[in-house]
């Protein structure tokens, strides 16, 4: 299999602590390691698969970033210390970080940051979704760069106000707001983390577009199972089935906007996956002073 070695520049990241410095580092090397701990998740919820929580940790590590003040985002893979490790919206990460922690002492050259934006990208195109390209050059930074909480969106908030607020200031459109929701076609909830429980589709470990598909086509009510002693979410099969949608997923299709992409998506999965890659890429860069060397690389898929 190809791989790709790419240099780094001294320098780049003064200011920062635990930077990869100038190092020779086998990305494709690394690459094919996350994708080999990929299926090693024990449990039989979540399809044996790490890669749901692997595009997870990226985006939170990457989603607090705001334009105004430059502050947040992925450079600094801050979510190691605390607060922001203990911020209600990461609970669960520490599964992922634990994941991808032999693969950093086996590279300790790399740093957490650049190696937290590699893991999602590698799930993402393990899950047959889109090629990622990504480009190396992020730091370690300390606790004092941690971001205030409060800045990932709230699940239980059905408003498109609320999301506009969100990912605005990281710099997206609306567009680009209900396709980067479109990752929750891979993955589920889990109630001992954010409260809510459930997969959004069948097809937990592909990236398809299976998530603007069952939005629009099944019946979603509020879950209604007497069981059920979590917040308000919804099921499928008018609130008796095994899928779910966050109330803030059902924002989606409540605001005009926000609708036409759900629709448009739902129709063209290519179209999906071609938006995908772009607003994944810029999701995980936001923020990131990289080195006028940094050059990108592609990754090839471990069954290719
Ligand atoms: C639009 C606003 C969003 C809200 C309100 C939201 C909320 C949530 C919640 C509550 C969970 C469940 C966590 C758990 O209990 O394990 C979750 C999981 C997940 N989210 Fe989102 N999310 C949003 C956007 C995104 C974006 C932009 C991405 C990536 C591009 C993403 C990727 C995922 C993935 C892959 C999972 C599954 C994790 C797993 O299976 O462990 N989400 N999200």
């Amino acid at each position: 299999m190809a791989s790709v070695r790419v240099k780094l520049v001294e320098g780049h990241l003064a200011g920062a602590t635990n930077h990869p410095g100038s190092k020779d580092l086998d990305y494709q090397a690394i690459y094919n390691q996350i994708a080999a701990a990929i299926p090693t998740n024990p449990s039989a919820d979540d399809a044996h698969s790490y890669g749901p929580v692997l595009v997870r940790l990226a985006w939170h590590a990457s989603g607090t970033y705001d334009v105004k003040t430059n502050t947040g985002g992925s450079d600094g893979a801050t979510m190691r210390h605390m607060p922001e490790s203990g911020h209600g919206a990461n609970a669960g990460l520490d599964v992922a970080r634990a994941v991808l922690e032999p693969i950093k002492q086996t590279h300790p050259a790399i740093s957490y940051a650049d190696l937290w934006t590699l893991a999602g990208v590698c799930a993402i195109q393990e899950m047959e979704g889109p090629t990622i390209p990504w480009r190396p050059g992020r730091a370690d930074k300390t606790q004092d760069a941690c971001p205030p909480d409060g800045r990932l969106p709230d699940g239980a908030r059905p408003d498109g106000n609320h999301l506009r607020d969100i990912f605005h200031r990281m710099g997206f459109d609306d567009r680009e707001i209900v396709c980067l929701a479109g990752a929750h076609a891979v993955g589920r909830c889990h109630a001992d983390r954010s409260g809510f429980d459930g997969p959004w589709t069948n097809t937990q470990t592909t990236l398809n577009n299976a998530y603007y598909r069952l939005l629009l086509s099944r019946d979603w009510k509020p879950r209604s199972d007497p069981a059920w002693k979590g917040p308000m979410q919804y099921a499928d099969e008018g609130g008796k089935g095994k899928l779910m949608m966050l109330p803030a997923d059902m924002g989606l299709l409540q605001d005009p906007a926000f609708r036409k992409w759900v629709e448009i998506y739902a129709k063209d999965a290519q179209r999906f996956h071609t938006d995908f890659a772009k607003a994944y890429s810029k999701l995980i860069e936001l923020g990131v002073a990289f080195p006028a060397s940094s050059e990108y690389i592609t990754f090839k898929r471990t069954d290719e």
